[in-house]
């Protein structure tokens, strides 16, 4: 391809990109399958690294990441980023408006009110219409330069969408993680043996702070923006504002309301109260502020904050009480979670006596020590969370909370790896919980769906030792079962019928269910497709393993060392006789043949005989994988006219078939 015709197809490509970027995430209205917008992105990103000189600031091949920052510059607000004032009740927002109203005198004056997102703040300049910097608040003068992994997100235009962009704007909003994304990050954190995350704002905030964009692109982060400043246009009021803000495509919540007078900020405080509790991101109030412009400079700032604006903030519900003592559960992983015991108070209508705590790193951040007196605070978390420490009524002789240093169940050295927050338990074999949690684990709906079964019937067979492993399970007799507390002829019937069902689930259940870190249902899925046998994801080695599609280092390492354990393969060996799964089953219904079984593909270009969809449809159908991106892991690349050179290129370097859509239909008729 020559420089124009590079340059041109780049082009149209953003524009395009840009275009159903814009339908997915401002209108909610897609025109194309992910799959195909995926594939534009990718052929973008392949033409930029052939000609780089042609890799524009704006151009949305940014989104994906990949800018590995070291250590963020420190950057200088030209305009310090304020805090707001807080009230907490009517009485305190009607002496704001008397305090606004002796400030301006005999003139007319409106509100603006708006949800107070909880998130982070963020400051970004647009020059000419393209975003060059953005930056978090740091002390309110300086902050850190994060303008890569900004621009990771979506719903922030990289250029304005405007023919002529003014000189130079900043402006400023909150970035949050939607719940749904977060509910979703912590789902998939637990299936994988991970410690679930606090809450959206930590998440976003560290989230921000990573160093490598492409890990902060997959976690979906979402934005508001609040404020504009600009220089070379004069703009009247808040409204004005907000309506030039959209225009330039930047994402205002549609939440915000024009008040004419105080009690019209009252209502829209009371309308909000409840209703702010179904969207998907999280507010802790509203924030109230003066719409004309000239009346915010008449009334100025304080050295914190603006005269002219204030927080009305929801009360969370919160008590105070007394950290009676700390314990430690132990997770099926080994995981050591600090949990606080209280003394019990009455919180949103329940009595709490437990708080979480996280790991150590939270005992630390909190400085909470024995004997002190706390807040907590109901969030949208079942249990509580601790704020804050009272240090006032800190008793003097209070001594700093030691995390252990052995597990509490079982006694064995506590080990915590470099950098991580978390103490683990290593006795994997011998300690109470791990071995029960791993059960509980293996009997899960999503797992091997045994609902006969529960927590309860788990420990009560496994303290009268009939089973300490998934194994034993499918060893259990009704003589051994009848005996037991609460048992009689129709349940120990019905639980060794729940526990015969499950026999018949398919390998990727079993899979997931074995509970190997790091392999969740996804995971377990990938591997059972590539590999398709236990016997050859045992015996595979660490190259074998990273080279199938989307299993990566840690996964690899997660697996050779669950299977490096004699005991897992023991009873592994023990459920294969027990007539479990543990090969996947061709899905006869839907495949014709399984002859593409194994192999990867990437699909590029155009073709005569099939649309790209139909292409990918019948690799699916004889058992074969589609991915989208060329690496040492695929088998082949089904070319069509204008497959993107730089891809083209990528697969000759890796020594990857490359075939034409005839050569296709052969190998799906072999
Ligand atoms: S206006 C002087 N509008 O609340 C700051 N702030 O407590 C004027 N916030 O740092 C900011 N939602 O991070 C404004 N709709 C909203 C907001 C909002 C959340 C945050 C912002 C600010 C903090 C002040």
């Amino acid at each position: 391809m020559d420089k124009e015709t590079a340059k041109s197809t780049i082009l149209q490509l953003t524009s395009d990109i840009n275009y159903h970027n814009e339908l997915y995430y401002q209108k909610s209205n897609p025109e194309i399958s992910d799959f195909d917008f995926d594939m534009m992105l990718e052929k973008l990103i392949a033409l930029e690294e052939k000609f780089p000189e042609f890799r524009f600031p704006d151009s949305p091949s940014q989104r994906v990441g990949g800018t590995i920052t070291k250590s963020f510059n420190t950057v200088r607000h030209q305009i310090p980023m304020l805090s707001l004032g807080n009230t907490y009740s009517p009485q305190e927002l009607s002496d704001f408006d008397k305090r606004i109203a002796k400030g301006l005198g005999e003139s007319t004056y409106s509100y603006v009110c708006e949800l107070k997102f909880d998130g982070v703040a963020i400051s970004i300049i647009y020059e000419n219409g393209l975003l060059v910097q953005a930056a978090t608040r740091g002390d309110g003068q300086y902050g850190d330069d994060i303008t890569a992994n900004i621009k990771t997100i979506r719903n922030i235009p990289l250029r304005l969408k405007t023919e002529q962009p003014p000189a130079k704007i900043e402006v400023r909003g909150e970035v949050f993680m939607p719940i749904s994304v977060f509910k979703k990050l912590n789902e998939e954190r637990l299936e994988q043996g991970s410690v679930a995350l606090a809450n959206p704002r930590n998440t976003t905030s560290g989230t921000l702070k990573m160093q490598d964009s492409s890990v902060v692109a997959a976690r979906k982060l979402s934005c508001f923006i609040y404020t504009l400043y600009i220089d070379d246009q004069e703009t009247n009021t808040h409204l004005e504002n907000n309506k030039l803000l959209s225009s330039w495509g930047l994402p205002i919540s549609p939440t915000y309301q024009h008040c004419a007078s105080i009690n019209e900020v009252l209502a829209y405080t009371t309308e909000w109260e409840q209703k702010r509790l179904k969207l998907d991101f999280d507010t802790d109030g509203v924030v109230v502020k003066i719409n004309e412009m000239a009346h915010r400079s008449l009334l100025g700032n304080t050295s914190k904050s603006p005269r002219w604006a204030i927080a009305y903030k929801y009360k969370a519900e919160h008590a105070r009480t007394q950290l009676e003592s700390i314990s430690y559960q132990v997770g099926r992983t080994g995981a050591i979670t600090p949990v606080a015991n209280l003394k019990p108070v009455l919180l949103a209508g329940t009595t709490v006596k437990r708080a979480s705590l996280h790991n150590a790193n939270e005992i630390e951040r909190l400085n909470l020590r024995e004997d002190d007196y706390v807040f907590i605070e109901k969030g949208g978390e079942i249990i509580p969370k601790i704020t804050r420490v009272d240090l006032q009524s800190r008793p003097k002789s209070s001594k700093p909370v030691e995390f252990p240093t052995t597990c509490p169940e079982c006694s064995t050295k506590l080990i915590r790896a470099e950098g991580e927050a978390v103490h683990y338990c290593p006795n994997e074999n011998g300690c109470p919980p791990q071995i029960m949690g791993r059960m509980a684990h293996f009997i899960q709906r999503n797992a091997m769906d045994i609902d006969s079964m529960g927590e309860q019937t788990i420990k009560l067979l496994y303290e009268n030792n009939l089973v300490k492993n998934p194994a034993d399970l499918y060893d259990l007799t009704s003589n051994q079962i009848i005996n037991l507390d609460n048992f009689k002829e129709r349940s120990t019937e019905n639980l060794l019928v729940g526990i015969a069902a499950s026999k018949e689930l398919p390998f990727e259940r079993v899979l997931y269910a074995l509970g190997i870190r790091f392999v969740g249902r996804t995971v377990a899925e990938r591997l059972v497709a590539h590999f398709g046998h236990i016997d050859a994801i045992i015996q595979a080695d660490y190259e074998e393993l990273i080279s199938a599609p989307e299993i990566g280092d840690k996964i690899a390492q997660s697996l050779i060392a669950y299977f490096s354990q004699e005991s897992n393969i023991k009873i592994i060996n023990r459920l294969r006789a027990a007539g479990l799964q543990f090969e996947s089953q061709p899905d006869e219904s839907e495949s014709t043949t399984q002859v593409l079984k194994g192999k990867t593909f990437v699909v590029s270009g155009v073709f005569k005989n099939f649309s790209r969809d139909e292409l990918k449809a019948n690799i699916k159908l004889h058992g074969g994988k589609v991915v989208s991106s060329i690496s040492a892991k695929l088998d082949y690349v089904v070319a069509g006219d204008n497959m993107g050179p730089s891809k083209k290129e990528k697969a000759m370097a890796l020594n990857i078939s490359i075939i034409n859509e005839d050569e296709f239909v052969k190998l799906t008729q072999t």
